[in-house]
């Protein structure tokens, strides 16, 4: 995506991250650019959500609680009121289209059956995006799909899936209902990653959810 066609604050966001803000464990995220004064504030990327159910909502709501700009998007964007609601003035809804097209970093968290077709209908939109997989692979729910991930290894498969973005593979292991509270601070959040700067931003989101980023497997 050129510079020029993205939005202020997503440009402001990517210059950032391409000075190497975002590879110092989050400390630009935090508000303070490298090498500025600690009260010149930097741009908080912002989040796209695709599946607001207890995962999506949850982790929205802890992250526009925490400062971050976040859309929620569903199947049905018209029926996330009361999950916008909650997550107070920076949160609003779309589709998963204006989601995809607003957030720097995108996080999906939808049964596994329906990554194949988000892959196929948004993958050229979600190129070069930070994307978070909060999604498990389970024969029972999601039939052949989650068999064939788990032959190949659900990340890597995941991760081939949605090739172009900048693939991290985060919040899997958690229970949504431990985030809940925006943790007690002792919650661990293992997430892989194949790319070093995405992997130090979904760091610093995972630290503002009150958890603690464990880094896992290499992907
Ligand atoms: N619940 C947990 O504690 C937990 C923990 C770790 C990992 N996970 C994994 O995280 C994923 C989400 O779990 P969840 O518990 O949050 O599920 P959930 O409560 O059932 O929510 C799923 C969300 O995905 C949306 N959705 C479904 N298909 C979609 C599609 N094709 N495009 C866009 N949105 C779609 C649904 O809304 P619409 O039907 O309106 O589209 C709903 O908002 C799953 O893969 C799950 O295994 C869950």
């Amino acid at each position: 995506m050129a510079l020029s066609s993205c939005p202020p604050l997503s440009r402001r966001f990517i210059l950032l991250a391409a000075l190497g803000g975002a590879t110092l464990g989050g400390a630009a995220l935090a508000g303070v650019a490298p090498g500025h004064a600690a009260d010149t504030p930097a741009a908080l990327p912002r989040i796209g959500i695709i599946g607001a159910g207890q995962v999506g909502g949850t982790l929205g709501r802890l992250w526009a609680g925490a400062g971050y700009s976040v859309m929620f998007s569903s199947r049905h964007p018209d029926e996330l009121g009361q999950i916008v609601a909650a997550a107070g003035p920076n949160a609003r809804a779309g589709t998963v289209e204006q989601a995809i097209a607003f957030g720097d970093v995108i996080l999906l968290a939808v049964p596994y059956h329906a990554e194949p077709g988000i892959a196929h209908e948004h993958g050229a939109a979600l190129a070069g995006k930070v994307l978070i997989d909060a999604d498990n692979a389970y024969p029972f729910r999601d039939g052949a799909v989650a068999r064939e991930a788990q032959a190949e290894g659900v990340a890597r498969y995941s991760a081939r899936l949605f090739a172009g973005t900048r693939f991290v593979r985060a919040f899997n292991s958690v229970n949504a209902s431990s985030l809940a509270d925006g943790g007690g601070g002792d919650t661990e959040v293992i997430y892989s990653y194949t790319d070093n700067a995405a992997g130090a931003i979904v760091a610093a989101l995972i630290k503002a959810t009150g958890s603690i980023p464990v880094r896992g497997h290499d992907l």
